[in-house]
C-alpha cells in the first residue's frame, strides 16, 4: 500500500502545468513529488524549477528536473511544499528539516502555494510541534536569552553532535511555546528580535493544502 506522503505528492503533479516556473520546497513529501515530476519530465513536460535547499537542489539534479537560478527570474507559477503542523486556517509551521527561510522566501515569490502532507500535519493548533527559529551564530546566546523572554522553551539543533548549520550558514532554535493562539503575532515579536533571521510560521501563506489521509485526498483552499 502507498503511503499517505506518496498519495499526496502524486496529487500535485496534477497541478504542474507545461511551461511553469517551480518552487520546490524540502522534505521527504517533497521528496516523493520530486520523483514523481521527474517521471512527467521524462515523457516530455516542460518545466523549470528553483529548488527551496541544497538538499532539494540535489535530488533534482539526479533526478534529471531542469533547475533555474532564482537571480534569472522573479516569477514563479506555482510552489510545491511541505509542512510540519497546518491549522484549519491553513497556517503553518515549517522548518522541520532546518530549510525555513529560503523555503520562505521560494513560496512567497509564488503565485500559487500548495502544500503537501500526510494527515499527521493537520492539527487543531500549532505549537506541538517546537518552531524552528532561524538565528545568526553571531550572538546567538543574547538571542536565545531573549527569545526565553517571549515564554518560549528554546533548544539550539543539532546533529550527529554537532550545531546544525542551515543552507544561510545559520543556527536553528527549536523552541516550544506550548499551544500558539495567534501565530501572526508571535512570528512579529520574533521577526523584531535582533538576530532572529526568520520563524517557520507561514501564516498565510498556503493557497491549498492537499493532505493525504488513509489512502484518500483532502483538499483545503484559503
Ligand atoms: C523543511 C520543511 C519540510 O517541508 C517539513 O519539515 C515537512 O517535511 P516532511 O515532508 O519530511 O514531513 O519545512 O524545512
Amino acid at each position: 500500500m502507498k503511503v499517505d506522503k506518496v498519495i499526496a505528492a502524486e496529487e500535485a503533479v496534477k497541478y504542474v502545468k507545461n511551461g511553469m516556473t517551480l518552487g520546490l520546497g524540502s522534505g521527504s513529501t517533497v521528496n516523493w513529488f520530486l520523483r514523481k515530476l521527474s517521471v512527467q519530465v521524462k515523457e516530455g513536460l516542460q518545466i523549470q524549477g528553483i529548488p527551496s535547499s541544497k538538499k532539494t537542489e540535489r535530488l533534482a539534479k539526479e533526478l534529471g528536473i531542469p533547475l533555474i537560478d532564482f537571480s534569472a527570474t522573479t516569477h514563479i507559477d506555482l510552489a510545491i511544499d511541505g509542512a510540519d503542523e497546518i491549522d484549519s486556517s491553513l497556517n503553518l509551521i515549517k522548518g522541520g528539516g532546518g530549510s525555513l527561510v529560503r523555503e520562505k522566501v521560494v513560496d512567497a515569490c509564488a503565485d500559487e502555494l500548495i502544500i503537501i502532507a500526510d494527515a499527521t500535519k493537520m492539527v487543531s493548533q500549532l505549537g506541538a510541534f517546537p518552531l524552528p527559529i532561524e538565528v545568526l551564530p553571531f550572538g546567538f546566546e543574547v538571542t536565545v536569552e531573549n527569545i526565553k523572554k517571549l515564554g518560549g522553551i528554546p533548544t539550539l539543533r543539532r546533529k550527529d553532535d554537532q550545531i546544525f548549520v542551515s543552507d544561510n550558514g545559520n543556527y536553528i532554535i527549536d523552541c516550544s511555546f506550548g499551544p500558539i493562539d495567534d501565530s501572526v503575532t508571535l512570528h512579529e515579536k520574533l521577526i523584531q528580535m535582533v538576530g532572529v533571521i526568520d520563524t517557520g510560521i507561514f501564516a498565510g501563506m498556503a493557497d491549498k493544502v492537499i493532505v493525504a489521509r488513509n489512502g484518500g485526498i483532502e483538499l483545503y483552499s484559503k
